[in-house]
């Protein structure tokens, strides 16, 4: 049973009691309750300009406004849900001339969080949830904390998407919200506290502190982007306990930069994650950046069983086109997304062209299939597609071979592939020359020409067939040459 009263309490029955409540409307900028007075507060702010909340809303607001108007008078007052205070980046569309830029959501999010800070107690806790897979976002909700006023002490993953609408992001998807765990910075008295950090003290806390989350992070199944963003929480403690970090200059430093740090550090520990530890730097940039970028994509099922088709891309932007044909195959990451675990690499997104492809506000790793021209050279590219076999389905995904097991395809038969510059190359190479079927020519390419005798080539490989989702081409090719291994002597 539930009621309202005419001054806004609210009663229900929970297991044969009857407990009140007040609830009421405002918004989380100016809050009505007095200083110090909540000893949790918990939010589930909006994602930057992920959800036009008020307009959607609009929908259902006016057919409750017709029913309820005459019992919830006080709430029910505006014809259509008011648009104004709502704290999203909304650039202008046809339906409004809004001015919610960035700046504005960054400005009055810090207001809600400063007021939410004003509210809680010296010892309340907070708790934000956010699960906004942009890092723009991320970064404009962190800096508003901060500047709020709040300690970060912690950050954890929580399952809260349905699996189909995780899938439908096509991209490096969250599969769970990250509850962000928060203090006020303030002394017992309830003033602010103003510390100064010292640059070098942080910098040499963050990996030590990112070296202990990913593992625990790790056991507990959370990987991939996930875990990224599950770091910035004790990431961010060792930031934001102070109320500013300078270096010995005396300059500030900013959160923008500090997240740089923040992204590197993440970067190395999950690269030296999927190389057991094994010390990456032995790597090229490309193979650093290969394992690392699947190792975004993936999700954590322990079974290694993500769908491959959730890495297969419509072109949103273009639905009619896409239901024809235009299927976009390769492993896509947000650009900034990219740039940020390139850097934290060492990897220079720029001489890897041959590699990564960059359209719009997207990056896609090329699939394996799309490298045969650059591999192989043009003559060996081209000449396959031509010997289609109908019937053989993985040809929609590939189209240098007529089948795997097709002994008699003469395929690239000419010559065998110059060694490729770096092991990711070779180990490409030996992928194409198993798809072809071309079991001899990938024994000599591995013997003779020495592909094999890298011990690399098989540590990457092996990394490589962990981190290639099932059911892929390319799965069943880095087996298929790893399957050699122990028969070639290696
Ligand atoms: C991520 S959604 C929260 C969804 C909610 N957890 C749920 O499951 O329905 C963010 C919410 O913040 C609301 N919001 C936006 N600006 C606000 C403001 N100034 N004050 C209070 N709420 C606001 C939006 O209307 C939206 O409902």
């Amino acid at each position: 049973m539930y009621n309202r009263s005419a001054d806004g309490m609210e009663s229900t029955i929970l297991g044969g009691d009857e407990v009140s409540s007040n609830v009421e409307w405002c918004s989380a900028t100016t809050h009505p309750l007095p200083d110090d007075a909540a000893h949790a507060l918990i939010t589930d702010p909006p994602y930057y300009d992920a959800v036009p909340y008020s307009y959607l809303s609009d929908f259902f607001y006016v057919w409750l406004r017709r029913s309820l108007e005459k019992i919830h008078s006080d709430i029910f007052t505006e014809p259509q849900v008011p648009k104004d205070a709502e704290i999203i980046v909304d650039r202008p569309h046809e339906l409004s001339n809004s001015t919610k830029n960035i700046a504005f959501y960054e400005k009055e999010l810090t207001k809600a969080f400063a007021d939410g800070s004003r509210i809680l107690h010296p010892n309340g806790i907070g708790t934000i949830v956010f699960a906004s897979k942009t890092t723009s976002s991320w970064e404009a909700i962190l800096k508003a904390v901060v500047d709020a006023g709040w300690i970060i002490t912690g950050s954890w993953p929580i399952d809260t998407e349905m699996e189909t609408r995780v899938a439908a992001q096509g991209q490096a998807r969250l599969a769970s919200s990250v509850h962000l765990v928060c203090r006020p910075r303030e002394n017992p008295d309830g003033t602010l506290r103003e510390d100064i950090g010292d640059w070098r003290d942080v910098l040499q806390e963050l990996p030590q502190r990112i070296h202990e989350w990913m593992p625990r992070l790790a056991a507990e199944g959370v990987v991939g982007a996930d875990a990224i963003f599950a770091c910035l929480g004790p990431a961010l403690e060792i930031f934001s306990r102070y109320s500013s970090v300078e270096k010995a200059s005396g300059e500030l430093v900013t959160l923008k930069e500090y997240l740089e740090y923040v992204w590197a550090a993440v970067s190395k520990e999950a690269l030296s994650m999927i190389f057991s530890g094994a010390d990456a730097t032995g790597f090229e940039e490309d193979a650093r950046l290969t394992a690392m970028w699947f190792w975004t994509l993936s999700t954590g099922s322990t079974d290694n069983t993500n769908d491959s088709s959730e890495i297969e891309t419509e072109d949103e932007d273009d639905e009619e086109s896409s239901s024809k044909s235009s299927k976009t195959t390769g492993y896509v990451l947000e650009f900034d997304a990219a740039r940020k675990i390139a850097q934290g690499l060492g990897a220079h997104l720029g001489n890897l062209n041959r590699l990564v492809e960059f359209k719009g506000d997207k990056a896609r790793l090329l699939p394996v299939s799309e490298r045969t021209h650059y591999l192989f050279g043009k003559d060996e590219a081209q000449a396959p597609t031509k010997r289609k076999k109908k019937d053989v389905k993985q040809l929609s995904l590939f189209d240098i071979a007529g089948s795997n097991e097709d002994e008699d395809n003469d395929w690239g038969e000419k010559n065998l592939p110059q060694l490729g510059n770096t092991t990711l190359d070779r180990i490409h190479q030996s992928m194409i020359l198993f798809a072809a079927g071309r079991s001899e020519a990938l024994k000599r390419f591995l013997v003779e020409e020495g592909a094999g005798g890298d011990q690399r080539f098989w540590r990457l490989a092996q990394a490589l067939s962990a981190l290639y989702p099932n059911g892929t081409d390319e799965k069943r090719w880095v087996d298929g040459v790893l399957a050699r291994k122990k028969g070639l002597g290696f």
